[in-house]
C-alpha cells in the first residue's frame, strides 16, 4: 500500500488552517514540508516558524525536506518545531553517515535526498543508515515541474538494494507526481509518493488519496 505526502508547498497559504484540514479529510498518510535557502536552490520557501504553525494545526506526521547548503545548522530550530523526520540532500553533505545519526539520537527519522542527476549508486551504501531515501523526479526549487522520467531507474536501483540487504528503509519520490503516473512509480518500488500540485490543484483529493493508496508492486 503506497503512502501519500502532499507538499505543503503548493496550498494555499492564505487559507493554511482549511488546507491542512482538507489532507487530513482526505485520509493522507503524512505532509511533506519543503525547505530551500536560495543557495542550495535557487528558491526561498519558509522555515521554522510555518513548520511550528502547521505541527499545531494537525497531528500528522511532518517530513521536512531541507533543501540547504547547511543542513545540520537547521536540524535542531526544525526539530524543535514539530518535524518527524528530517531529509537532506546527498550534494549537500556526500559523507552523510554521522549526520543520521545525529538526527535519530534526537528522535526524528533521518532522511537522505538525491537529486535526478545523481548517480543512485552514490547513496546506496548509506541507506542502511537511513530511514528514508527521497528521490527527486525533479530538480528541487520549485513545486509545478514535469515529472523527470529517469528517477524511476533511481528507484528501481534502491528498491533492488534494500530487498537484497533486508533494509526497513522507505523510497519517497518528488516532484511531478500526479494520478497518472502514480502507479508507475509504485511499480518501480515507491513506498511514498509527495505530491504537490496535483494534490492541492485537486477537486477530489479523498478519490486521489484513496486511489494512490490502493496501488501495490
Ligand atoms: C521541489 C520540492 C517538491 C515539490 C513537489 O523542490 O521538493 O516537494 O514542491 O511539488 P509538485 O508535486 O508540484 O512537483
Ligand atoms: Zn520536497
Amino acid at each position: 500500500m503506497a503512502k501519500v505526502a502532499p507538499s505543503v508547498l503548493a496550498a494555499d497559504f492564505s487559507r493554511l488552517a482549511d488546507e491542512i484540514k482538507k489532507t487530513e479529510v482526505a485520509g493522507v498518510d503524512l505532509l511533506h514540508l519543503d525547505i530551500m535557502d536560495g543557495h542550495f536552490v535557487p528558491n526561498i520557501s519558509f522555515g521554522p516558524s510555518i513548520v511550528k504553525t502547521i505541527d499545531r494545526l494537525t497531528g500528522l506526521f511532518l517530513d521536512v525536506h531541507l533543501m540547504l547548503s547547511n543542513p545540520e545548522g537547521y536540524f535542531e530550530p526544525f526539530i524543535k518545531a514539530g518535524a518527524d523526520s528530517i531529509t537532506f540532500h546527498l550534494e549537500a553533505r556526500p559523507n552523510p553517515i554521522e549526520l543520521a545519526a545525529r538526527l535519530k539520537e534526537t528522535g526524528v527519522e533521518a532522511g537522505i535526498s538525491i537529486n535526478p542527476d545523481t548517480d543512485p549508486a552514490k547513496v546506496l551504501p548509506f541507506l542502511e543508515h537511513f530511514d528514508l531515501l527521497l528521490v527527486m523526479s525533479v530538480f528541487p526549487g520549485f513545486g509545478g515541474q514535469s515529472f523527470i522520467e529517469s528517477a524511476l531507474d533511481s528507484v528501481s536501483a534502491a528498491r533492488n538494494h534494500i530487498d537484497q540487504h533486508g533494509l526497513a528503509t522507505k523510497i519517497a519520490i518528488d516532484g511531478g507526481v500526479d494520478g497518472d503516473n502514480a502507479a508507475r512509480i509504485v511499480a518501480a518500488g515507491a513506498d511514498i509518493l509527495v505530491m504537490g500540485t496535483a494534490f492541492f490543484r485537486n477537486e477530489d483529493q479523498k478519490t486521489l488519496t484513496q486511489k494512490t493508496q490502493a496501488l501495490r508492486r
